[in-house]
């Protein structure tokens, strides 16, 4: 086998190969919807956690409430889950939960972890 015929063998191959990678590559933005949304956690933050959690999400209005900026995202979604199906009972927080959906859950996580904490600076 000659070193031309060989390369011209392969080039059907390359060329699927890179349709292939970008259709992986367009079908990535196609669907965002797994990826966390911080704008529209930042929404529902400020009109629906701020009153209670504070507006920077860590000078909540009672000592008692926990402070949610710079928790570990993970851990919030965690949180929320288990307030929305009453694994974690509080009457507060449960009744909060129950009204996101996925992906607020994801999304507003998402915009606390990246916040300042009390943690995540200098203190
Ligand atoms: C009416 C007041 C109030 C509102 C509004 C409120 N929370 Fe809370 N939140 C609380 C209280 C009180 C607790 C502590 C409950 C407990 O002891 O489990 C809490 C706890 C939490 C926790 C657990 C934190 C931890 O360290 O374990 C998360 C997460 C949380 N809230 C997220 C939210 C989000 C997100 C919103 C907006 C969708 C929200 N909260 C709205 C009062 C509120």
């Amino acid at each position: 086998m000659s070193l031309s015929s060989s390369t011209s063998a392969m080039k059907p191959g390359m060329r699927l190969r890179l349709a292939s990678f970008a259709a992986a590559v367009s079908f990535g933005v196609a669907a965002p919807a797994f990826a966390a949304d911080i704008a529209a956690g930042a929404r529902l933050a400020n009109e629906r956690c701020a009153a209670c959690h504070g507006k920077d999400g860590n000078t909540p209005v009672d000592p008692s409430y926990p402070r949610l900026s710079g928790q570990h995202e993970d851990y919030l979604v965690h949180a929320l889950k288990a307030y929305r199906n009453d694994s974690r009972k509080n009457a507060i927080m449960g009744a909060q939960a129950k009204t996101l959906s996925p992906a607020d859950i994801e999304n507003v996580s998402a915009y606390y972890a990246r916040q300042p904490g009390m943690m995540t600076h200098d203190r």
